[in-house]
């Protein structure tokens, strides 16, 4: 099969169409990261999700919608923070857990009775889904446990011959996952961090819980228990208070005749001398939206990933370290 990268105009968004809706998969963008998406009410074209991605059948999927879209349609049970949280966050980089009216194909949810939905803000993703008026399933767009995609080229280079349409949207400028907030209690609670902080929630919902994986327990959010983003190189990860360590390692791995790289923010990369850096940049956007785009050069061009963690660690950065540590930790 051959795989098309096509930037995203009438006849892009028609061929994407009759992909969607003949049960087969499209790669497109959001300001996050890339999505492969299909028809949620299509069972075997998200079956077909999975199979492509090497998806662990129990890590559930989110549902993608246009703007426009009622979703009182696909879930019930909306609490009245979630009506204001979506009108100071949406479109953009959070998804809502909802009680599912099980209208979407059941395997999108994994048999659970929730369903996840997103409302993207990126103009190339409303389009598709505009275009394509369907409901649309998409985890992000990489072989199940890469790193995540940021680019049409990091798609093609996990999905190479495997899907037909990578809609080519640029590089993501959000650059992390969306924060999934479990909206089916009395408050809101963060699943997985990401661009929407817990404090942006609590501020508009009044109070914002965060969950954290009991060893032992179920999951509440299946894909956290997964092993993820991991670049196809060695890894180490280290403090902000061990960054001489890092340099430490990094010298002793240039000296048994490998190819070291350490990956930091500006703040760090002032520190470690004549090293070679994976530039993460300044300040948590900016970080964030580097992170995947960096950890993917670093597998390229590196034996090992000496990552060393950004001194600031709050907002923004409780997402970006929760995955720098489950790819280099
Ligand atoms: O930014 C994003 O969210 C990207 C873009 C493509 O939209 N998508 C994405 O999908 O990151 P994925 O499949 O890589 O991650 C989905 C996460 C998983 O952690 C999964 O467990 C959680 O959402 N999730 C999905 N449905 C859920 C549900 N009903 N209840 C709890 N967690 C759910
Ligand atoms: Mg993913």
């Amino acid at each position: 099969m051959e795989t098309q990268i096509l930037p995203i105009n009438s006849g892009s968004l028609e061929l994407a169409k009759n992909i969607i809706t003949g049960g087969d998969l499209v790669a497109f963008p959001t300001e996050t990261v890339y999505g492969l998406g299909a028809n949620a009410l299509n069972d075997d074209a998200v079956k077909l999700i999975y199979a492509t991605k090497g998806r662990p059948s129990d890590n559930p999927l989110i549902v993608h919608v246009h703007k426009d879209f009622d979703i009182s349609e696909l879930v019930t049970d909306i609490p009245d923070y979630a009506k204001l949280l979506a009108k100071a966050f949406l479109p953009g980089p959070l998804t809502m857990v909802y009680k599912s009216r099980g209208i979407v194909c059941p395997t999108v949810s994994c048999g659970l009775d929730t369903l996840a939905v997103r409302v993207p803000s990126h103009e190339g993703a409303q389009a598709f889904l505009n275009y394509v008026g369907l409901p649309i399933a998409a985890p992000s767009a990489n072989i199940s446990k890469h790193v995540s995609p940021v680019t049409a080229r990091h798609v093609f280079d996990d999905f190479n011959g495997k899907i037909r349409l990578i809609l080519d949207g640029g590089k993501c400028t959000g650059g992390i996952e969306s924060t999934v907030l479990d909206c089916t209690g009395a408050v809101p609670c963060v699943l997985r961090s990401g661009l929407v902080t817990r404090d942006m929630v609590a501020q508009v919902a009044g109070e914002c819980d965060e969950y954290h994986m009991v060893e032992g327990e179920r999951v509440r959010s299946p894909g956290m228990k997964y092993k993820h983003y991991s670049p196809r190189c060695r890894t180490a990860l280290f403090d902000y208070a061990h960054r001489f360590d890092a340099l430490r390692e990094y010298r002793e791995s240039l000296a048994r005749g490998e190819k070291p790289y350490i990956m930091c923010d500006e703040q760090v990369a002032a520190d470690m001398e004549d090293a070679k850096i994976l530039n993460l940049g300044r300040g948590e956007n900016e970080v964030a939206a580097n992170l995947y785009d960096k950890l993917r050069e670093g597998e390229r061009v590196a034996d090992i990933i000496i990552a060393v963690a950004p001194l600031k660690q709050d907002g923004v950065m409780v997402g970006v370290m929760n995955r720098l540590t489950k790819a280099c930790g």
